[in-house]
């Protein structure tokens, strides 16, 4: 029976070291959560790094065996390819140009090198589990040659790529020296897909001017193939939230975090530590809301989460402190005995408790500066079991595209967040459950299982018309 092997850098379960031994814990990320909840069906399997470099080559048996049990195989990394490969290339060229913060891009060879190397093993991994009618996904900025990879030596094979972070504009993409190693490299795909419309005429029009290959109507007329290019806006597994906020162990730890809070209003922000999340500018919207409005003492706080990420990168490292300082700074000007203005968790949270952190917050304030989707967004819309709430959304977070009836801002005007919240904290239950219900139909209808299902359905479609112009 054909399968489709998913791959990506990071599997969906990352292992960890405690006391000597290793253990697997959920990754964060919206990667792997999306699709966390798709890939066991029928015989398809998940190719990627278990995120911690084992070297020892019984404890990489005993890790195949666990994840192959899991319908995983692990693509192991070197402590070099962890440090020029992901750190290196992923993490401090393409991850900070796709976002549009160049000022943190690195041009490094080696880096370079590393990247070539380490999707060349992921070729490598593929080719030992993939049949000929099997179906190949592979997912985001770290694998963008691999596509091209794959092609040379499956001529006929089904290959698709889906990027989960933005595609920026042509002036951006040149500055990379490699960028038509790369564009080429995804072209090995048949479909091509990106959370957003701009992301994929972006896309477009950098294959255009780099690699001179012409499209039309989405299809690349490459050498002797053509190659779509679409928008998938990702969805979420909204039964899973939905089910999830109102469960009993939900309820039981909504009731035990609110009796610990007491009855403030609660503003929830939940990201991985990134700069393109936007963190320190939602502290001083925050900061000038206290200052603005000093009837709120008292009675607004924020739970803010922040999951730890690439932290041996140097823009990370900065990041982390630039945050603990200013959440010291607001707390520290503003507690008073039974009120904390901002609690900070810098750790990931169990499934049970992220739920119960959404279904008791009157506010989710989603603000990244740049986000190719964003899930949390809709993850808060989906925990709003009561149909209150108010989600108040960054027009540079892809998911801004559909969600039109939050309340939308642009993260760089201070002001407009400020009265934003203001606005979200004082807002009637009637407008509030209008928008939230609107949200809601939208996102139960896109959900993740149908955006699997559009996707497949189209690398089908490809297929045939490929067929028939051969
Ligand atoms: N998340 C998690 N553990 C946590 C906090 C968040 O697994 O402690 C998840 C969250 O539920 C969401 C994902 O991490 O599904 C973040 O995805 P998003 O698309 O918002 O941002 P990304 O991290 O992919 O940039
Ligand atoms: C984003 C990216 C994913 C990545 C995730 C976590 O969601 O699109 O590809 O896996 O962040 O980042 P990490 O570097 O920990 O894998």
């Amino acid at each position: 029976m054909a399968k489709t092997i998913i791959v990506s850098n990071r599997l969906p379960i990352s292992l960890r070291h405690r006391n000597g031994r290793f253990e697997f814990k959920p990754s964060a990320g919206g990667l792997a959560t999306g699709l966390g909840s798709i890939y066991k069906s029928g015989e398809n399997i998940w190719i990627g790094w278990p995120g911690n470099t084992v070297e020892d080559p019984e404890q990489r048996a005993e890790i195949i065996l666990e994840l192959h049990d899991l319908k995983m195989a692990p693509v192991f990394l070197t402590r070099e390819d962890v440090e020029q490969f992901y750190e290196g290339f992923s993490n401090e060229t393409l991850w900070p140009a796709f976002h549009y913060f160049t000022q943190y891009m690195t041009y490094n060879p080696d880096h370079w090198e590393a990247y070539v190397r380490v999707n060349q093993k992921f070729c490598d991994a593929i080719l030992k589990k993939a049949d000929a009618d099997d179906t190949i996904w592979v997912h985001d900025y770290q694998l963008l040659l691999l596509p091209q990879m794959l092609r040379e030596v499956l001529p006929n094979a089904t290959i698709a790529f889906f990027q989960h972070i933005p595609f920026p504009s042509y002036e951006i993409i040149r500055m990379i020296p490699w960028r038509k190693q790369l564009l080429e490299g995804v072209c090995g795909a048949d479909l091509i897909g990106f959370h957003t419309y701009d992301d994929m005429r972006h896309f477009l029009s950098a294959v255009g001017r780099i690699t001179g290959l012409s499209s039309e109507s989405g299809y690349i007329q490459a050498e002797n193939r053509i190659i779509n290019v679409d928008s998938f806006p990702m969805g979420i597994d909204y039964d899973k939230f939905a089910k999830q906020a109102k469960s009993r162990k939900t309820q039981r730890i909504v009731q035990d975090f609110r009796k610990q809070v007491g009855d403030q209003k609660l503003i929830i922000t939940i990201d991985r530590l990134d700069y393109s999340k936007g963190i320190p500018q939602r502290l001083h919207a925050f900061t000038k809301l206290l200052q603005d409005h000093k009837e709120l003492h008292g009675k607004v706080s924020m739970i803010m989460v922040v999951v730890p990420s690439r932290d041996k990168v140097q823009s990370y490292k900065e990041l982390r402190e630039e945050i603990d300082l200013l959440v010291g700074r607001i707390n520290s000007e503003y507690s008073t005995l039974n009120w904390v203005p901002v609690h900070y968790f810098y750790r990931s949270f169990p499934f049970e408790e992220l739920s119960a952190f959404y279904n008791m917050s009157d506010i989710a304030l989603v603000t990244p500066l740049r986000d190719g989707m964003n899930l949390v967004c809709k993850e808060y819309v989906a925990s709003r079991t009561d149909q209150t709430g108010v989600l108040i959304l960054s027009e540079m977070a892809g998911a801004s595209k559909e969600l039109q009836d939050a309340v939308l801002v642009n993260p760089n005007n201070q002001q407009g967040v400020v009265d934003a919240i203001y606005d979200a904290l004082t807002m009637d239950p009637k407008e509030q459950k209008e928008r939230i219900a609107s949200l809601q139909s939208s996102l139960k209808k896109y959900d993740i299982f149908q955006w699997v299902k559009v996707f497949m359905d189209r690398i089908e479609h490809v297929k045939e018309k490929q067929a028939e112009l051969t």
